[in-house]
């Protein structure tokens, strides 16, 4: 692997485990309090069906895929989620005993690159702030292929994605490298989710400028245009 990439994930790796071991899943302003709406508003769509299989990738500690299962308590739910930090699946198990779902939560510790999607095996894929750090574009491209063909007719994808990301030193103002492997143009995102899901139902579109804070050696102030792309595959 890359030393840029071999860097960025062990910084990131750090980060990640200094965020779930200092912070309760559902507690807090923190982005761990609550899941993402535009994920749970998804969910009706499946009101019909008796069995839902789901994929999260990148599933963290649990913040999407936990609610998923709870709200398809009724149902036969398995929920596939997948993170390169064994730590966060360890935590995922316990959150998913806590919440009374585990056994619709299925932990698999991997990278994402690696993780193959059995094609038409899924009704849910979910990915929130996670495909930003795939290897290459190519590489990402790839995956959002197999993410399409992963899906069932009628299943309905999710992507979070962060794009054209800058960071400074919040003290000195001094630019700082991205820690994000991929560090895509957000016009390129876009036409590419276009050109993978072709065909699909587009439900939501959204690429919105955000700002926070991170931990890096010092703080660091992250800005981005995160984009929000929801579709249903006929
Ligand atoms: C910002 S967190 C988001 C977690 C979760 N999707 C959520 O919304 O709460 C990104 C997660 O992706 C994981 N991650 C980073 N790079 C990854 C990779 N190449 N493959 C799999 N997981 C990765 C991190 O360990 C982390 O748990």
């Amino acid at each position: 692997m890359d030393k840029f990439i071999d860097s960025i994930r062990k910084k990131e790796a750090e980060s990640h485990l200094k965020m779930y071991s200092e912070n309760e899943l559902f507690s807090g302003d923190g982005w761990l309090g609550k899941p993402v709406k535009t994920i749970m508003d998804l969910l009706s769509l499946f009101a019909d069906k008796e069995d839902i299989t789901a994929l999260d990738l990148g599933c963290g500690v649990g913040r999407n895929c936990i609610p998923i299962a709870q709200i398809f308590s009724d149902k036969h739910c398995t929920i596939d989620c997948v993170d390169i930090l064994e730590y966060a699946i360890e935590k995922l198990v316990d959150n998913a005993k806590k919440c009374s779902v585990e056994k619709s939560i299925n932990g698999i510790v991997s990278p994402i690159d690696d993780f193959r999607i059995e094609p038409g095996h899924y009704d849910l894929i979910i990915a929130v702030s996670a495909l930003e750090h795939m290897e290459t574009e190519e590489s990402l491209k790839r995956k959002l292929f197999e993410i399409r063909d992963g899906l069932k007719p009628g299943g309905v994808v999710c992507i979070i994605m962060n794009s054209e990301i800058t960071e400074t030193d919040l003290f000195s103002n001094e630019p700082l490298i991205p820690q994000f492997e991929i560090n895509i143009e957000s016009e390129k995102l876009r036409i590419l989710l276009h050109e993978v899901f072709n065909g699909f139902e587009v439900l939501k579109e959204t690429m919105k400028e955000q700002s926070y804070e991170v931990p890096r050696e010092f703080i660091a102030l992250l800005k981005s245009k995160v984009a929000t792309f929801t579709a249903k595959k006929k």
